[in-house]
């Protein structure tokens, strides 16, 4: 499947269960690397990007086994050894390898990560950190190498909230001799996830979801089971869906307690939000209110429901502005949404000025993300008549089934 194509102008009904969380199950599998054991992920998400994921594991020696509800993964025959280029190429969570693969076989070669179409995503701070714990870094031909005899927790500073470097950090300082303090860490539910996945299995980890997390080295961990927790970007995609098709959706399982800034905008356009026993109502305006927002770091609005809020608000019931604090390059999608006779002006690279419009038309629109890609299918439930949305190989990295999920709620959607 391709080619996504929606008949737009129908407003979602229904109910959608949301999926586990992408952006907490790819360390907690990195983590799984430090572990001789088998453990059990619940509620684990069937998406591409742990797909690529239990590949990369499987290069190292492990066995992963998909179940009714969760995923196993039996680190018990793990080998350390490099990771093949297919595997890594394109998977930017290769990143949070590398504190596992450090704190399990004291090197590793890989790929240098290249950037991605949202930004071009720099390594300095991850390198700098593990530096810091007794790593050495080289490059050579595309090529980066580290390796530490011996990992030694010591006080970090950072001085950019960065999810990826906290958790790289956090899965070194497990293994590492001696106690590690991080002062300035990323305070997303993913970090506080994988915290509690890793306190589970017998690590001593305090302070995840603050700014600062202290980690005790060298303590053995064992195998644990875990249910992964829904993902609050998925749920705020179909929130704003919801929002953007006047629709009345509850969106099952839910994390309202990690949407706090989102159900603020949600209400700020105009949505009727009622948190159930098990998720979250929602019923959309007949049109969307204004927003002025940024972007920030948790539990700040997330940059990962930028592009699909800056959708819905090209059919707002007047001017809205958009700042994309986080990454450099995330309003790639206003050119197609302008195909759709959207009203947008970029100003610096950083600032959406969007006047809304009545209606959108649809289009035949090209997803080259994962999220500008959901976006874009957001854009085309909203827009009169049919859009076709391409790329879906992006979207389906960090959605399990977005035509499944949408035609549960009545959209009418088909996949090719
Ligand atoms: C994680 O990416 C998420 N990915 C991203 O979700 C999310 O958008 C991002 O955090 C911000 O919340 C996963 O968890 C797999 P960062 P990450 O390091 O860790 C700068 C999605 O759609 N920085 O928190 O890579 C960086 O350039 C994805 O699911 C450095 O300067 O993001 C950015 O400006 C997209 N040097 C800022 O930090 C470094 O060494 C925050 O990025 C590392 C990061």
């Amino acid at each position: 499947m391709e080619t996504i194509r929606i008949q737009g102008g129908i407003p979602l009904q229904g109910k959608v269960r949301i999926q586990g969380a992408k952006n907490a199950v790819l360390p907690i599998l990195a983590a799984c690397i430090l572990l001789d054991d088998i453990s059990y992920l619940r509620n684990c998400p069937k998406i591409a990007d742990v797909d690529a994921m239990i590949e990369l594991l499987q290069c190292l020696g492990c066995s992963l086994q998909w179940t009714s509800d969760g995923l196993t993964v039996d680190t018990g025959h793990f080998c350390c050894g490099n990771l093949p280029q297919k595997a890594v190429r394109g998977m930017r969570s290769s990143v949070f390898l590398w504190g596992a693969l450090l704190g399990r076989c004291g090197e590793f070669s890989i790929e240098y990560p290249g950037g991605c179409v949202i930004g071009n995503r720099p390594v300095d701070l991850h390198i700098k950190a593990l530096e810091q714990m007794g790593a050495k870094f080289c490059q050579e031909e595309g090529r980066l190498y580290a390796c530490a005899t011996h990992l030694t927790g010591t006080y970090i500073h950072l001085p950019i909230s960065s999810v990826g470097v906290t958790e790289n950090i956090i899965l070194a300082a497990v293994t590492a001799e001696g106690d590690t303090y991080v002062d300035g860490a990323a305070k997303e539910p993913e970090i506080v996830a994988l915290c509690d996945f890793l306190n589970c299995c017998g690590a001593r980890i305090e302070g995840a979801g603050t700014d600062w997390i202290y980690i005790s080295g060298g303590r053995k961990l064992y195998g644990t089971e875990y249910t992964i927790p829904a993902d609050r970007i998925v749920a705020g995609t179909y929130l704003f869906a919801t929002i953007g098709t006047a629709g009345k959706v509850l969106l099952e399982q839910a994390p309202v307690s990690h949407m706090e800034s989102v159900m603020q905008v949600a209400r700020n356009m105009g949505a009727s939000l009622y948190v159930t026993g098990n998720g979250l109502y929602v019923e959309g305006p007949t049109r969307p209110s204004p927003v002025k927002l940024e972007t920030a770091p948790y539990p700040g609005f997330p940059t990962d429901l930028q592009s699909i809020l800056l959708a819905v608000e090209t059919i707002g019931d007047g001017d809205s502005r958009i700042k994309e604090r986080i990454f450099e390059n995330r309003f790639r999608i206003v050119p197609q949404l302008q195909t759709m006779g959207a009203k947008i002006e970029i100003e610096n690279g950083m600032c959406a000025g969007i006047q809304g419009v009545d209606g959108l038309k649809g289009a035949y629109l090209h997803g080259e993300e994962l999220r500008g890609g959901a976006a874009l299918v957001i854009a085309g439930l909203m827009a009169d008549g049919e859009s076709r949305v391409d790329g879906v190989s992006y979207i389906n990295r960090g959605y399990e089934n977005i035509c499944r999920d949408l035609r549960e709620l009545g959209a009418r959607v088909t996949g090719e």
